[in-house]
């Protein structure tokens, strides 16, 4: 069925367990991303950036997540991800995603607030989940992150005002990951999780899911991460089938014969991150040391 980032995360608290945010780039990887969940036995978010919405459209994404998550009889939510533009926000709303992200963690904290407030007052009107961010998440650059300094992080104090003031739905922090580490892995900090989750009841988003050690996801886990993004490890892996096997086509032969096993190495991560995500699979990189 399809549904909410809300309903989901909820059920992922009542097992303590976390659902797996897979960001796709195209068409292309829906449908393995669905059918690797649905032999998980797991719900599913599928979320995408406003410039892959815009490049299929929004209503193509939203019927298209629609009808595999009733076709495979799959629990999908349909993310909006790191949206710093209402009218955007809107569009995809309108169009019909369930769950959308408002990134103001880039503003003066009290505008982050209000902004995010009224993200969350159209979105609940209508029945749609809303992630805000506090904090700043890092960036990496081929395996090379810069540090972020002590208070870039998310203060444990400012995610109960920003969650009190703003009723999101779920919270994104800044606790040492990077969008794009895929080289390397990060040093989460655990200890900083553990006190904003002390303090803060709602659910908890890790982004930057690529540079995680998979032997700190039980951490994660237990400290209320509901929602573990996994972006790049997905886009690498897609896109290095696809060169190898373009790499050595007939320009006459069918697309499906290069498309497909691009596709299925996405289902192939998306079913091994989902198993760790709900405690049923051992991580694959521990022991892994930086730039390996
Ligand atoms: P990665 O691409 O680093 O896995 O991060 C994904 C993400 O957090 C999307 O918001």
């Amino acid at each position: 069925m399809y549904k909410t980032l809300k309903e989901v995360t909820q059920t992922a608290e009542e097992l303590n367990m976390t659902i797996g945010a897979f960001n796709a780039h195209n068409l292309e990887m829906m449908p393995e991303m669905i059918r690797a969940a649905k032999e998980m036995g797991s719900p599913i978010i599928i979320q995408t950036s406003i410039d892959t919405a815009k490049y299929i459209g929004y209503p193509v994404v939203v019927a298209v997540a629609r009808a595999l998550a009733d076709n495979e009889m799959v629990d999908v939510v349909l993310h909006l991800d790191h949206a710093k533009d209402f009218d955007e926000i809107k569009a995809a709303i309108d169009a019909g995603y369930s769950s959308v992200m408002f990134d103001g963690s880039a503003l003066p904290f009290k505008e982050n607030i209000a902004k995010t407030k009224a993200v969350v007052s159209y979105a609940h009107n209508r029945g749609v989940s809303v992630e805000g961010e506090i904090g700043t998440i890092g960036g990496t650059e081929e395996g090379i992150s810069v540090p972020l300094d002590e208070e870039m992080y998310t203060q444990p104090g400012d995610a109960v005002q920003f969650v009190k003031e703003t009723g999101v739905d779920a919270l994104a922090v800044a606790i040492g990951t990077n969008h794009g580490q895929f080289k390397s892995k990060t040093d989460v900090k655990i200890p900083l999780l553990r006190s904003i989750h002390e303090k803060v009841a709602i659910p908890l988003v890790v982004h930057g899911g690529t540079g995680v050690k998979e032997e700190d996801y039980p951490e994660l886990i237990n400290n209320g991460i509901r929602k573990f993004n996994v972006g790049t490890e997905l886009l690498v892996g897609w896109t290095q089938e696809a060169i190898d096997c373009f790499g050595a086509t007939e320009v006459n032969k069918s697309l499906r014969h290069n498309i497909i096993p691009a596709n299925m190495k996405v289902k192939e991560t998306v079913k091994h991150k989902i198993g760790l995500f709900m405690n049923l699979a051992e991580p694959m990189n521990v022991g892994r040391t930086p730039d390996e």
